[in-house]
């Protein structure tokens, strides 16, 4: 493939890094001082890629799987990563979930998981509205630490490009550690009782986690005695890939280098980059600057999504219906994923493109309590990955995931769940930069309910 690739045809405009300059584009801040912007652009041009062509290759082949129903993504984080979070226990304890969570998938539904976090470069945020008021004043919304910052101050929300700097160098500690943590033991199998958060251990699932680590336990046991590799690089070590929303093209431009194998241009800032919900006009700035870039791509589905849109969407992304290239993450909200999703699917199904379809159970159910705190409710988020499966059994199609806010801290940011969180206990622990997001408790309580869905769905398929 050449360097320069295009769209949809010898006709379409040629991709560069930097053909997005000239598209209508949402939600990009307004930086007071240009050559401030160009000076941090050119210093990070000059960085190491953070991540290789060949992981993300990988990880597209794996993509390819999940398309395929031969393989489940789970893909999770924090709505925004923080500055001020930067610490070995916040890394630390969202991975041990998300590992747990996938253990649950694995072990319960019989199906290789995916890991794809949230994490290591997820700081920009779109917002509804570019300014916020508060009291009468009016400033500047906040936009993600990679921007400008959440303090209430004309200071704090102006958009500073040392941020960016900031951002790139927490992202390569994030993803150094996650590396450690994914191929250095910690993510061995013979460790899954100790993944368990102190937290958690006082829950009711404590049990059911732990009597699923004890089958585990076994299996590799018998795994050992029968001579069957117990220490083999799939029980010792794990692959989790790095995942963010491109939103400030300036960033993601300055991270996009050709790859020296084959030539082609990859966005080295994660595995995985997405489009957001509000950015995905076909003929604005994210759209092109994520069409000329060979990582695998997703793109947020919401309920204003036409199916004649999609499609076109689909051309422009992904031309050569490379299997693994494209995943579509529907976010439609319990109410609206039985009406708004079956259309979507059935013109994907009829055009023949390959595509993996996650659900993102969070951002179509976000609710505003009286006292005007967001937060979301756990029955509301099963309700919504109950009616995706259901779409997906009536179309004869197969889920490939699903895309959750979570985080391994014990907060109380969206109601229900095991505990039976109530709004009034959302005042307690509530400390989410953006949208609130799963506890540990809550997440691993989803898991055990998706992989039972799963295996539940499988049964009637093949009964
Ligand atoms: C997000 O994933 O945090 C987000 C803003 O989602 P969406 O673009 O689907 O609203
Ligand atoms: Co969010």
């Amino acid at each position: 493939m050449s360097a320069v690739l295009s769209a949809t045809g010898p006709t379409a405009p040629a991709w560069t890094p930097s053909s997005w300059r000239a598209c209508p584009i949402r939600q990009m801040p307004s930086y007071p001082d240009q050559a401030a912007l160009e000076t941090v652009e050119a210093r990070l041009r000059a960085y190491p890629p953070l991540v290789f062509a060949g992981e993300a290759r990988r990880l597209k082949q794996q993509l390819a799987l999940a398309a395929d129903g031969k393989a489940f993504v789970l893909q999770g984080g924090a709505c925004a990563e923080s500055f001020g979070e930067f610490t070995a226990d916040v890394i630390r304890d969202t991975f041990r979930v998300l590992l747990q969570m996938a253990v649950v998938l694995t072990f319960g539904a019989k199906v290789p998981v995916v890991k794809l976090g949230r994490m290591a470069g997820q700081y920009a945020k779109p917002r509804s509205s570019d300014l916020e008021r508060i009291d009468g004043v009016e400033l500047p919304s906040y936009r993600g630490d990679i921007i400008n910052g959440s303090a209430f101050t004309e200071a704090s929300r102006l958009p500073d490009p040392a941020r960016m700097e900031t951002g790139y160098f927490q992202s390569a500690g994030t993803l150094n550690l996650l590396r450690a943590f994914a191929g250095g033991g910690y993510a061995n199998l013979h460790q899954v009782h100790r993944w368990n958060l102190g937290f958690v251990e006082r829950s009711p699932l404590a049990a059911r986690y732990q009597d699923l680590a004890q089958r585990i336990d076994e299996t590799l046991a018998f795994m050992g005695a029968c001579g069957m590799g117990q220490n083999a690089p799939q029980v010792n070590e794990t692959e989790f890939y790095t995942s963010h929303e491109a939103l400030l093209l300036p960033y993601e431009q300055a991270l996009t280098r050709v790859d020296s194998t084959t030539g082609d241009w990859y966005d080295c800032s994660a595995h995985f980059l997405w489009i957001g919900d509000r950015t995905r006009q076909p003929d604005g700035a994210h759209v092109e600057f994520l069409r000329g870039v060979r990582n695998p791509i997703g793109l947020k589905v919401g309920p204003t999504t036409q199916a004649d849109e999609l499609l076109r969407l689909l051309d422009l992304l992904n031309p050569w219906d490379e299997p693994g290239r494209l995943t579509l993450i529907s976010r439609m909200g319990a109410e609206g994923v039985r009406r708004h999703l079956p259309p979507l699917l059935r013109a994907v199904q009829k055009a023949g493109r390959r595509v993996v379809w996650l659900c993102d159970p969070m951002h179509g159910n976000t609710i505003s309590t009286a006292s005007k705190i967001k937060t979301r409710s756990f029955d509301a988020i099963l309700a919504e990955l109950r009616g995706f499966f259901d779409v997906f059994a009536a179309e004869g199609a197969l889920p490939g995931g699903v895309h959750v806010e979570m985080t391994g801290q014990d907060v109380t940011e969206c109601v229900g769940g095991a505990h039976r969180l109530t709004e009034a206990d959302l005042g307690d622990r509530y400390e989410t930069f953006c949208d609130p997001r799963l506890n540990a408790e809550q997440s691993l309580e989803m898991a055990f309910l998706v992989a039972e869905e799963l295996t539940a769905r499988r049964r009637i398929a093949a009964s």
